[in-house]
């Protein structure tokens, strides 16, 4: 029986991505693909970068290798190599070495299994690496997006969320976040595929959690000065890592909304509107109506 692994968005968190590979040698799958976003949103970009590409792996490209690839060609509005606002991307940006640069940008958009030709590996779905599919996504859109592909099994990632969704026309699943689980479980995600006997048959999905050292990355986020040059980003993307929900964009677009700076002292009278796990759609709704009152 063909076993493929999938794991992706590790975002510079090699603590997570040891647990990963560690569970991946018990496991023993006969192929191994990343879905992207080895970098960006965490302090160990370039170590990541080094560790896949000395696997081998068959490897896609992430939006947050696009984001940091126009940070490095310096391909951004001006005031962003300046702003305090982007500061964690800068740093970021600054970590990788022209080697991991190099491989990050001849990454390919989506790839398919060398070995279960099957199924389809996108980032984000399969027209755009910043489009996400979540518990959200409704049927008739998953159904559009089987209806891209040639593929019956059609794998991504990008929103952090893991989810595995059976249709009449084929199989969605999103594989999570081995560095940055938005699902408020901690733990490193990933996902293995069984290819099925028969052309036709469902194929079994196996959700994987792995434990990790959490206390070890955010000493990495500490002693490699990201969590201070990084800015008011790097220590949002720390409390993200504590409640394992989206924090950086809420806060974000909230400051936006209230007409106030995105500094720290925000963040206490932030978190009084803001409760990490809750749903954002009715979150984004509350602060549009918000906007259009300033
Ligand atoms: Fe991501
Ligand atoms: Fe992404």
């Amino acid at each position: 029986m063909t076993r493929i692994a999938v794991l992706s968005d590790i975002h510079g968190n090699v603590p997570a991505l040891d647990a990963v590979l560690e569970d991946l040698a018990d496991q023993r799958p006969d192929e191994i693909l990343v879905g992207g976003d080895l970098v960006g949103r965490g302090p160990q970009g370039s170590a990541v970068v080094r560790r896949i590409r000395g696997l081998g792996w068959t490897t896609i490209k992430g939006n947050h290798e696009d984001y940091l690839l126009s940070f490095r060609h310096r391909d951004v509005p001006e005031r962003w190599l300046h702003d305090p606002e982007w500061s964690a991307s800068r740093w970021m940006a600054a970590e990788l070495g022209s080697d991991d640069v190099t491989f990050i940008d001849a990454l390919p958009f989506s790839t398919t299994s060398r070995l279960a030709p099957g199924l389809r590996l996108v980032h984000g779905t399969p027209r755009s690496n910043r489009e996400g599919i979540g518990p959200w996504s409704s049927e008739s859109r998953l159904g559009e997006h089987l209806a891209e592909i040639d593929e019956p099994l059609l794998v991504c990632a990008h929103t952090h969320r893991p989810l595995h969704r059976e249709l009449a026309s084929g199989t969605v699943v999103n594989v999570g976040s081995v560095g940055l689980p938005f699902n408020r479980d901690h733990r490193a995600q990933y996902a293995i595929f069984e290819q099925p006997a028969a052309a036709g048959e469902p194929w079994r999905v196996e959700a994987r959690q792995v434990d990790y050292d959490r206390d070890a990355i955010r000493r990495i986020y500490a002693e490699s000065g990201f969590l201070v040059e990084g800015g008011i980003t790097a220590r949002l993307l720390a409390i993200e890592l504590d409640y394992a929900a989206p924090v950086l964009v809420p806060f974000m677009e909230w400051a936006k909304a209230r007409g106030v700076a995105p500094a720290p002292e925000a963040l206490d009278e932030f978190f009084e509107d803001y409760e990490p796990g809750q749903r954002l759609g009715p979150f984004f709704e509350r602060l549009a109506a918000l906007r259009s009152k300033l």
